[in-house]
């Protein structure tokens, strides 16, 4: 290192380096006591390196996370790691002379000195980053309910258009039956085959409009459409459904949508790959939370192993609990059936 040519020279040369880094640094001894703290870090703090030095580093941290905070130096310190990012799982905040938060991104880093232990974090503000990924989070949760009232608009027309349609013209095609000739056996034939034909155009007008949207959660409201989805799974399926479900409860959308919907998709699994004997559909309320759960005794399945990716229904299970802030969680494997569990919180806005 040809240019350090002295210790003080070394030393100026160091403190500029640290105070031109764009982030803060904030150096504390182990008693967590600041002994270096940047220029950087005066700027996002608003405290001088002046006021800080020597005082616990406690100053630059929300209260309520103080002794969270200290516990984990402490760990940190215990193990023999040089250096990590801070807060892997969660957001971390700071704060400002003026007693504001912020969030921010940190890492710590230790190195033993003749004085003793020497702990260092770089950190910088990311307020931007959370609030971007806040606004992407609920545009997210307003185009879903862009496309739920589309589709809902279509089931709407399909039912009340295209189906009456329908019945109108089987009505008709019933009255010709009656009204031509019944030598004429070829007319008939045709005739019987049209009504036929008729049938099914209106039972699958009906499926499509019912799977768009369950016109049971417009006209009746939440409990009795999870009612009908029961229902309707033990006639498809001929698998017994135990319904569990709090009769007072009411749910505003997009939660009701939104919680049909993962009972919908929950059953369709059972029916379409658990080969089970019955299923267990629980919906209640807990505090602010709602807390569903389906639990079927068939076959079970590994969750974490990779998937087929046309599958959608557990991811979709996923992003419409974390559109609505809540959180799913699906137990299985294979020979002891499944658990898909949900809490949504729905006593708080959606994003
Ligand atoms: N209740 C269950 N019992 C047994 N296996 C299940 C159950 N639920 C899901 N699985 C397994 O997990 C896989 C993924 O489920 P997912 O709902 O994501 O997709 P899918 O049902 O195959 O297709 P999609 O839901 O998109 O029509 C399924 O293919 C199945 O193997
Ligand atoms: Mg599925």
């Amino acid at each position: 290192m040809p240019f350090l040519l002295d210790d003080a020279n070394a030393s100026a040369r160091l403190v500029g380096l640290l105070d031109s880094a764009m982030d803060a640094i904030v150096s504390v001894d182990d008693t967590q006591r600041i002994v270096m703290y940047n220029r950087a870090a005066e700027r996002l703090f608003g405290w001088s390196a002046r006021e800080v030095q020597g005082k616990p580093l406690d100053l630059l941290i929300p209260e309520r996370y103080r002794d969270g905070h200290n516990q984990q130096v402490r760990r940190f310190g215990a193990t023999g790691t040089t250096s990590r990012r801070m807060g892997d799982n969660t957001v971390l905040y700071a704060l400002r002379k003026d007693g504001t938060e912020f969030p921010i991104d940190a890492s710590i880093s230790q190195l033993q000195t003749p004085e003793g232990k020497l702990y260092t974090v770089i950190l910088r503000d990311v307020t931007e980053r959370v609030r971007a990924r806040e606004e992407l989070a609920s545009f997210a949760a307003e185009s879903a309910g862009v496309r739920e009232q589309e589709k809902s608009r279509i089931a709407r027309e399909l039912h009340d258009e295209l189906a009456q349609s329908l019945t109108a013209l089987k009505m008709d095609t019933i009255w010709m039956r009656d009204h031509v000739a019944a030598e004429d056996a070829a007319v008939q034939e045709k005739i019987t085959a049209m009504l036929a034909m008729l049938d099914t155009a209106v039972a699958s007008v009906r499926r499509i409009a019912a799977d768009l949207r369950p016109l049971v959660l417009d006209d009746l409201g939440f409990v009795p459409a999870i009612e009908w989805v029961a229902q309707n799974f033990t006639q498809r399926t001929g698998i017994p459904c135990d319904l569990r479900v709090d009769e007072t409860l009411e749910l505003e959308e997009p939660f009701a949508t939104g919680v049909f919907r993962m009972v919908q998709e929950s059953l369709a699994n059972v029916g379409k790959h658990a080969r089970a004997s019955k299923v267990e559909v629980e919906v209640r309320a807990r505090g602010d939370d709602l807390l569903l759960r389906v639990q079927d005794d068939g076959i079970g399945f590994r969750p974490n192993a990779p998937r087929k990716p046309q599958s959608l229904g557990l991811v979709g299970l996923r992003e419409r609990a974390m559109l609505m802030r809540g959180e799913v969680r699906v137990e299985s494997a294979p020979g002891t059936g499944t658990t898909v569990e949900a809490r949504i919180p729905v006593g708080k806005r959606p994003a």
